[in-house]
């Protein structure tokens, strides 16, 4: 597995240290050369032309929607939607489905551990309706407990919305769990598995939730891919989102009638090329297994978690028990403010998020403004954490003097 960082040109021409894959990650050789193949030979408005080129590339794009289907194991590729990214995947089902289906005093449940993508839309649709939204918290261990998942999805809860890890905390929550007893409540169940897929295999029909989304540019395609995944009679029932060409059947002048799914709710010309670049980064992935990932990422992310313990003046924001943790560190240099800690940490060729991460309310509930993020993918060695560590060092030394301590 460390021979992996050679298939990464950035990594290597750059000699920076990455860690911010939680943000975007980066691209193997494999993916930029299958888009600039597809911008070389195959580029074309798919759905539009009756000439050969444009047939090629609806062949491509349709081809990529089925591949992608088969590996997140849906039922049917007209069950898997493009969108720009997962944010608007959310907002799709918020407008199309939430708008419609809430009434007055149903409740959405949400986790505190929510991107803003799949929280805003909902402050939104649930005042638009009149109906509540309500949270699940988490406990000192940054997991969701039990009790708490029980007290909270009623038979008052029509959707609940769940990140399947955190984009902050790095918590792998139990969504089977909360899918099955979501469902015998009655509330369909909306995943968030964008921080997720990248490192574990997502099958949509074992899960069994009723809407997944996910973005390709986290799991090595180019960025501007999203994905939807829904249940076909949810999606059937929807109404489209966004409206314009290739979603309609029949255009009158004041009425239209709708193409069936896919098409339905991808209006405007598609990205052919982030569906390329997606499928070749299925392709990477598929050729090392999700299990050398993963054992792979568990050793470099326990010698990240084991060197930062040792440094008496990191607070850290993660769960202690480590099964339930996926790749993402989000730590505090005491008494320091994490943008500073990220300078340094540039300074130092060492890559890494600052800020709030889209997850302001978690922050409120943590009582933090922010933390300083290091986010891991295959590429990463323990050579890329020394090197952090080194930098955490020599950011502390610089701050030290100015720490008010209590
Ligand atoms: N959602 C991305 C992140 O967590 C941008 O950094």
């Amino acid at each position: 597995m460390d021979k992996v960082k050679k298939d990464f040109p950035i990594l290597n021409s750059n000699k920076i240290v990455y860690l911010d894959s939680g943000a975007t990650t980066q691209k193997p050789q494999m993916v930029l050369d299958a888009v600039n193949e597809y911008y070389k030979s195959k580029n074309a408005n798919p759905h539009r032309g009756a000439y050969s080129l444009s047939v090629e590339a609806t062949r491509v794009y349709e081809e990529g929607r089925e591949k992608i289907s088969k590996f997140i194991n849906s039922p049917t590729s007209a069950q898997v939607i493009f969108t720009k990214n997962a944010s608007e995947a959310l907002n799709l089902i918020a407008y199309s489905y939430g708008l419609d289906n809430l009434n007055k005093n149903d409740e959405v449940v949400l986790s505190i551990m929510e991107h803003h993508s799949n929280l805003v839309p909902w402050q939104y649709v649930t005042k638009k309706t009149n109906s509540k939204l309500k949270y699940m918290y988490i406990n000192d261990d940054f997991e969701l407990s039990d009790e708490e998942i029980y007290s909270k999805i009623t038979e008052n809860t029509k959707i609940v919305g769940i990140t399947h890890v955190s984009n902050v905390t790095g918590t792998i929550n139990d969504v089977e769990k909360i899918i099955k007893y979501a469902h015998k409540k009655g509330a369909i169940v909306i995943l968030d598995a964008s921080q997720s897929i990248p490192h574990m295999k997502i099958d949509v029909q074992r899960l069994d939730a009723d809407f997944v989304v996910f973005s390709g540019h986290k799991m090595l395609a180019p960025l501007g891919l999203g994905v939807l995944y829904g249940k076909k009679e949810l999606l059937e029932k929807m109404s489209p989102f966004l409206m314009g060409g290739d979603m309609i059947e029949y255009v009158y002048e004041q009425d239209t009638t709708f193409a069936p799914l896919p098409s339905k709710f991808e209006a405007g010309t598609q990205n052919v090329g982030g569906v390329v670049g997606l499928c070749a980064a299925i392709d990477y992935i598929e050729s090392i297994g999700y299990e050398n990932i993963q054992k792979h990422e568990k050793e470099v992310v326990d010698y990240a978690i084991k060197r930062l313990k040792q440094l008496e003046y990191i607070k850290l924001y993660i769960t202690p028990n480590r099964k339930n943790h996926s790749a993402v560190i989000s730590f505090n240099i005491v008494g320091v403010h994490p943008h500073d800690v990220a300078s340094i940490l540039d300074a130092n060729g060492v890559c890494v998020r600052s800020g709030n991460h889209c997850a302001q309310p978690l922050m409120r509930y943590l009582e933090i403004d922010s933390t300083c993020r290091a986010s891991f993918y295959l590429y990463n060695t323990k050579e890329d954490v020394d090197k952090l560590i080194l930098a955490i060092e020599k950011a502390y030394k610089m701050f030290e003097k100015y720490i008010i301590k209590n």
